[in-house]
C-alpha cells in the first residue's frame, strides 16, 4: 500500500484529537507505515511482533519494568534523555537515565549515614560533596536520593536475600549544602536478560553489562529535578555499557582511604569519592526549551489547517 494510504489513515482523526496527540501520532503512524514498507513485513513477523510487546506487560510488575529494559537496549532511554535536555543551559550536573530500578520513599539517613543495612560484600565507600546552584550558592535542603545494586548484581527489589530498601537511601543537604554517606563501590551487573530485552540483546549479539554505577535523584524547590547516574572509570564496560548511557562528564574517579587517614580512617570505609552536584533552576530549563515548544506549536498548526482544510472537503462533497 502506498503513501496515500498513509495519508488517508493519518486523515482520520476527528476534531476533538488534541494539536500533541495529532502531531506525535501522525508522526508514529508515518513511520509505522514506512518501516512496514521498508522491511515488507509480513503478518507472521507482525505477529512476532505483537507477541513481543505483550511479553513486555506480561513480564512487568512493581519490581520490573520491562517496558525500560527494551527502551534501553536499543538505546531510546539514553536518546530521549539527551533530547530532553539538548537545550538545557550548561554549568549545571549532567542528567543520565532513570534506569528500571528506582523506588520512591527510601529511608531517610543523616549526613554520613549508611545505606548498607546488611553486609553483602564489597567495598564500602565514603561518597560527599556539596550541591550548589550554577553561580556556586550551597542549596542547603536539597534532597538526594541514591540507589545503587549489591556486588551480585542485584538491586533489593530482586533479591529475597537482601532487606527492603537495602542500598538506597534519601539524605538532605545541610547548611552549607554538604551531603555525605557510605555506600559501596558499585558493581557492574547485567541488566535483566530472561524475557524480551535479553532477547533482543540476544538477536544483535550483545552482552547484558552494565558499568558499576550509582543512581542519583537530586531535587530542590525551584530548581530542576536532576537524574543521573556515575560512572566507575576503571570498570571496563564504562566504555561498553549495554544500555548506552554513559556520559563523559560523570564518569569518577574513586580513591582508596589509607587506614591511617585521619578523617576517614575509623569509618571503615575503602574507598572515597568526591562529588559536587549542581542544579538549575526549574525557571532558566523552561526559557531554554522554549524554543522546541514554539516549533512543536507550529507543527501541531499546520496540521490543524490540514485537517481543517481536509474536513471543509469532505463536507462540501457531502453537501
Ligand atoms: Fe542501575
Amino acid at each position: 500500500m502506498s503513501q496515500e494510504f498513509t495519508d488517508y489513515v493519518k486523515s482520520s482523526f476527528g476534531p476533538k484529537a488534541t494539536p500533541k496527540a495529532r502531531r506525535i501520532l501522525t508522526s508514529l503512524i508515518q513511520h509505522i507505515h514506512d518501516f512496514t514498507r521498508e522491511n515488507h513485513i509480513t503478518v507472521d513477523e507482525w505477529m512476532f511482533g505483537v507477541d513481543f510487546i505483550n511479553r513486555i506487560g506480561q513480564m512487568s510488575d512493581a519490581r520490573r519494568n520491562e517496558g525500560i529494559l527494551v527502551s534501553d537496549v536499543v538505546g531510546l532511554e539514553a536518546l530521549v534523555d539527551t533530547l530532553t535536555h539538548a537545550s538545557d543551559s550548561v554549568g549545571h550536573t549532567s542528567s543520565a537515565i532513570i534506569g528500571p530500578f528506582y523506588r520512591d520513599n527510601s529511608p531517610e539517613y543523616p549526613y554520613g549515614g549508611s545505606i548498607i543495612q546488611k553486609e553483602v560484600g564489597g567495598e564500602k565507600t565514603w561518597v560527599s560533596g556539596i550541591v550548589t546552584d550554577t553561580n556556586g550558592k550551597p542549596l542547603a535542603g536539597a534532597k538526594i536520593e541514591v540507589w545503587h545494586c549489591a556486588p551480585n548484581g542485584l538491586y533489593e527489589q530482586q533479591d529475597p536475600d537482601q532487606p527492603d530498601y537495602n542500598l538506597r537511601g534519601t539524605f538532605y543537604a545541610d547548611e552549607q549544602g554538604k551531603y555525605a554517606f557510605i555506600g559501596l563501590r558499585p558493581t557492574a551487573y547485567p541488566i535483566p536478560y530472561d524475557g524480551p530485552a535479553g532477547d533482543l540483546l540476544q538477536m544483535m549479539d550483545r552482552h547484558p553489562m552494565r558499568p558499576g554505577h550509582i543512581h542519583w535523584r537530586v531535587s530542590h524547590p525551584e530548581f530542576h529535578t536532576l537524574i543521573t547516574q556515575i560512572y566507575d572509570r576503571d570498570c571496563k564496560y564504562t566504555k561498553d555499557d549495554s544500555v548506552f548511557a554513559v556520559k563523559d562528564d560523570i564518569i569518577v574517579d574513586f580513591k582508596k582511604v589509607a587506614s591511617d587517614d585521619k578523617e576517614l580512617g575509623d569509618k571503615g570505609v575503602q574507598n572515597r569519592l568526591d562529588y559536587d552536584i549542581v542544579l538549575t533552576l526549574e525557571e532558566e530549563i523552561q526559557k531554554t526549551r522554549a524554543s522546541v515548544v514554539a516549533k512543536h506549536k507550529s507543527i501541531e498548526e499546520e496540521l490543524e489547517a490540514h485537517h481543517k482544510a481536509i474536513a471543509d472537503k469532505i463536507a462540501k462533497l457531502k453537501a
